[in-house]
């Protein structure tokens, strides 16, 4: 195993779910769906919706704040706030400073990473590396994702698939083996119209017209992304394996990106990871984007799925295209 670097380590974990439930039952009111259909094709029963006046900011504060409690780190002791969101409150400034204010984090840097549904296992690599290189010694990650704001919710190929949830993670330099062994990332822009937000950004500003016909929200081909969905979590899950010199016999816990009960079975299978040892919530949550994997990571840490020494993986696919995976020792 090549540890060349200082390890890192998540310290303790955060989440944040919003308390309203939205079931099929509800969508096949909305949208000409059914239950058995979102359940066949996705493993999706329901999934938390935020309440209108609710911010990602205060979202992801909530999340933190337990991160923080549990870790026992004041705020104040953050150097570095790196915050996931493909939700974010407005186009500027960032997230992550409504964040830093909400939390008062008073000597922290912050600053956001949009890289959709793989953003946790890119602001965790990024914290990883601003740690490592002995930039600071106490890092926050967030991920927080208000879904149901960019959802149209007249679509019944997206608005079935998304849910609203907040995730956190304090990370700090490793005294022992527990860190990140190895980390993978990866990004293909070619594929980025296959699911994406067309209007709202500088390349297609709004006008009347987009608004009315919902270009400013989330618009994905489902089959090709599902394709490559298994495609790339298989080549990260490969990666961050060899490079922690690692096979999926080792694995204790694989923690996937929760969008799809197939995928999640796919990228399983190819790692040669029975699913007793996979964990998932994607029944209970659909797809957080970004917040997915923090929050997963958490309920796994609560439930006590993870013991010291445990070995993780964890494997991302989203929007962009993006990818990625990390091999944590518990
Ligand atoms: N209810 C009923 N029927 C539906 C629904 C629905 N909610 N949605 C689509 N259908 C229909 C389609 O219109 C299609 O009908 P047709 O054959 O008459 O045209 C049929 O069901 C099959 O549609 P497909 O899109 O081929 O269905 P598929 O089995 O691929 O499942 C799904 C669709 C669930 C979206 C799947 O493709 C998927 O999970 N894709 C990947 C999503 C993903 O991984 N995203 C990750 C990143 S997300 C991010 O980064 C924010």
């Amino acid at each position: 195993m090549k540890h060349s670097k200082p390890l890192v380590k998540v310290v303790s974990t955060g989440a944040w779910l919003p308390e309203r439930v939205l079931t099929n039952a509800e969508l096949e009111r909305l949208v000409d769906t059914s239950d058995e259909w979102i359940r066949e094709r996705t493993g999706i029963r329901e999934r938390r919706i935020a309440e209108p006046h609710v911010t990602s900011a205060e979202m992801g504060a909530a999340a933190a704040r337990v991160a923080l409690e549990r870790a026992g780190t004041d705020p104040s002791e953050i150097d570095v706030i790196v915050l996931a969101t493909a939700t974010p409150d407005r186009p500027l400034p960032s997230t992550a400073c409504d964040l830093q204010a909400l939390i008062g984090a008073s000597n922290a840097a912050a600053f956001d990473v949009n890289a959709a549904c793989s953003g946790f296992l890119y602001a965790l690599t990024v914290a990883e590396g601003y740690l490592a290189a002995g930039r600071g010694d106490t890092a926050l990650v967030v991920c927080t994702e208000k879904m149901s704001a960019i959802t149209d919710w007249s679509d019944r190929t997206t608005c079935v698939l998304f849910g609203d949830g907040a995730g956190a993670a304090v990370v700090r330099r490793s005294e022992g083996d527990a860190g990140i062994v190895s980390s993978y990332m990866r990004s293909d822009g070619t594929l980025a119209e296959l699911l994406w937000r067309p209007a709202g950004g500088v390349r297609m500003p709004l006008t009347h017209e987009l608004l009315e016909s919902n270009a400013h929200m989330v618009k994905m081909a489902g089959r090709e992304v599902f394709k490559a969905a298994v495609r790339s979590m298989a080549d990260a899950a490969d990666q961050a394996l060899a490079s922690a010199g690692l096979t999926g016999a080792d694995i204790d816990l694989l923690i996937p990106h929760q969008a799809n009960y197939r995928i999640i079975e796919s990228t399983a299978r190819y790692a040669g990871i029975p699913m007793e040892k996979v964990f998932i919530n994607v029944d209970r949550y659909g797809n957080m984007s970004s917040a997915t994997l923090p929050v997963a990571l958490d309920e796994a840490v609560e439930a006590g799925r993870l013991k010291p020494g445990d070995w993780v993986l964890l494997v991302a696919f989203g929007a962009g295209f993006t990818w990625a995976s990390m091999v944590m020792r518990w």
